[in-house]
């Protein structure tokens, strides 16, 4: 098969690479020829997948790691693609909300202009096509006027489209008049998440960029079809208790302790429908908590520590299978620790809510136990918890995974996201691993470009580059046939 090449500039654990590497269309499809990334776990899981020949490792900014870039594409690569972070286009974190000191360092911070690297290596090495992908934040319109980094802001995708077509590169779209890009929503192309990314397609042939098809025809996969196949897995439990929450959860033993156990329960049914053989150890622990559950509902002193008993005992049940998955499925499938509270409100949450939800007054859901049990500062954002609907796709995996899982809350599970689930929502192939430990995995599931919809535009670019060469071939012949 012809394979074009590409070079992944800002590669990260390899999602864009990994769909291009999919595509497969008349005899031709596409192969990485280098992949440049700064971060080492990364680095490690592009090895792994591509070869150590392929992997640049280093910091793009650097004169000599740039040199090397161009050494080894010029005049061989044929597409360039990348996702140069930019911190202040982001649409969450502290360029929208943090303080103003906040602000002001982010608008110093060096990443705003990795872009400029980007160009720079565009500009080098003349590939025929470029793909620059981002966030959302990039085009928002709903920025402060005043304040001059949120002006700048405004035209960033502009800037980026006329940086390119300075460097001769035709940035528009069939059917489009005045777009020169697309927001993509990976929920169209068979991902199972919700995630909206800023895509520009630019080539070097004069021609109006194809636009990726769309594969999801009705109904977008839910996160049902890509992780209920995987094997249970429960979370150990910390014992530290805080005190005045511990009072109120054994006040309300069947909503707290008895909702956990139901849950537990459940799964069993749960997985049986699925066919899941149920190992021994999980039977000896389903076991264990109704039955230490029911002696625990009965305490009448003592019961933090009673309470604190009952959870040493599951967690002992539970240590014969707690890394149980991690050799078979090499990007851990296994849970953080989590307290007890919020096991209690992972159990109690109802599918596809969020505490914005549980704790506001006037909410259809609102719900005073949750209330009483949510720990975090009100005046902040409320929806720390979001409880995932199994028949519905994810909201956007984020790189935060790696400082905690509350937003990814696993719809029947009493635990966030694995990494290994994370990986399939993510689109990425069954078995694909990343190296490193859980939060550097999580960092790099969470900063992909979902592989199928890297696949469809890896697809709408290939057309183009088969049918330009066509044409070419076929003039070229004619050129040959009149000698
Ligand atoms: C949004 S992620 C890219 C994800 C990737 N496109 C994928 O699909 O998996 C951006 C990556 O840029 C890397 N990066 C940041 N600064 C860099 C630099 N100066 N040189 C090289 N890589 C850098 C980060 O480590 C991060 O992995």
């Amino acid at each position: 098969m012809f394979k074009y090449k590409v070079l992944d500039l800002f590669a990260g654990g390899g999602g864009f690479s990994t769909g291009f590497e999919m595509v497969e269309l008349d005899g031709a499809g596409f192969e990485i020829l280098r992949a440049v990334e700064i971060d080492e776990d990364a680095c490690k899981t592009l090895e792994l997948h591509l070869g150590k020949e392929k992997v640049i490792k280093g910091d793009i900014t650097k004169t000599e790691i740039k040199q090397k870039i161009i050494t080894d594409c010029k005049g061989k690569v044929d597409v360039i693609i990348g996702g140069p972070p930019c911190q202040t286009f982001s649409l969450a974190g502290p360029s929208r909300s943090g303080k103003a000191e906040m602000r002001e360092a982010l608008k110093n911070d060096p990443r705003n202009t990795l872009y400029k690297h980007f160009f720079e290596l565009v500009k080098a090495i003349e590939p025929r096509f470029v793909v620059f992908e981002n966030v959302e934040g990039i085009i928002s319109k709903e920025f402060d006027q005043a304040d001059e980094l949120n002006a700048k802001q405004q035209v960033a995708i502009e800037v980026i489209c006329d940086e390119l077509e300075g460097l001769g590169y035709y940035t528009y779209l069939k059917d489009r008049i005045v777009d020169r890009y697309q927001v993509l929503n990976a929920a169209d192309f068979g991902v199972p998440q919700q995630r909206k990314r800023v895509i520009i397609i630019a080539n070097k042939h004069d021609r109006l960029n194809s636009l990726p098809q769309k594969i999801t025809e009705d109904k977008p996969v839910s996160i049902k079809e890509v992780i209920s196949g995987l094997p249970v897995v429960l979370p150990q439990l910390s014992t530290e208790t805080d005190l005045l929450r511990f009072n109120y959860i054994f006040g309300e033993f069947d909503k707290s302790v008895g909702k956990f156990i139901d849950t537990i329960n459940g799964l069993k049914d749960f997985y049986r429908e699925q066919n899941e053989i149920q190992s021994e150890e999980f039977s000896a622990l389903i076991q264990y908590v109704n039955e230490a559950g029911k002696k625990l509902k009965k305490r009448k002193y003592t019961k933090e520590k009673a309470l604190k008993e009952f959870i040493k005992g599951y967690n002992e049940k539970l240590k014969p299978f707690v890394n149980l998955y991690k050799q078979d499925y090499k990007t851990y499938h296994t849970s953080r620790v989590h307290n007890f509270r919020d096991v209690i409100i992972f159990s109690y949450m109802r599918q596809g809510t969020n505490s914005a939800q549980f704790i506001r007054k006037d909410s259809p859901v609102y719900d005073g136990f949750l209330d009483s049990l949510y720990p975090y500062d009100r005046t902040k954002h409320l929806d720390t918890y979001v409880k995932h609907s199994l028949e519905k796709p994810s909201n956007t995996i984020l790189s935060h995974m790696q400082k905690d899982g509350l937003k990814f809350i696993h719809p029947i599970q009493p635990r966030t996201f694995t990494p290994y689930e994370a990986a399939m929502i993510q689109s990425f192939p069954p078995g694909h691993v990343f190296c490193g430990e859980r939060n550097a995995q999580y960092r790099q599931i969470g900063n992909a470009v979902p592989p199928l919809l890297a696949k469809s535009i890896g697809e709408a670019i290939l057309s183009m580059l088969v049918d330009i060469d066509a044409k070419i071939a076929k003039k070229n012949q004619g050129l040959t046939t009149s000698v």
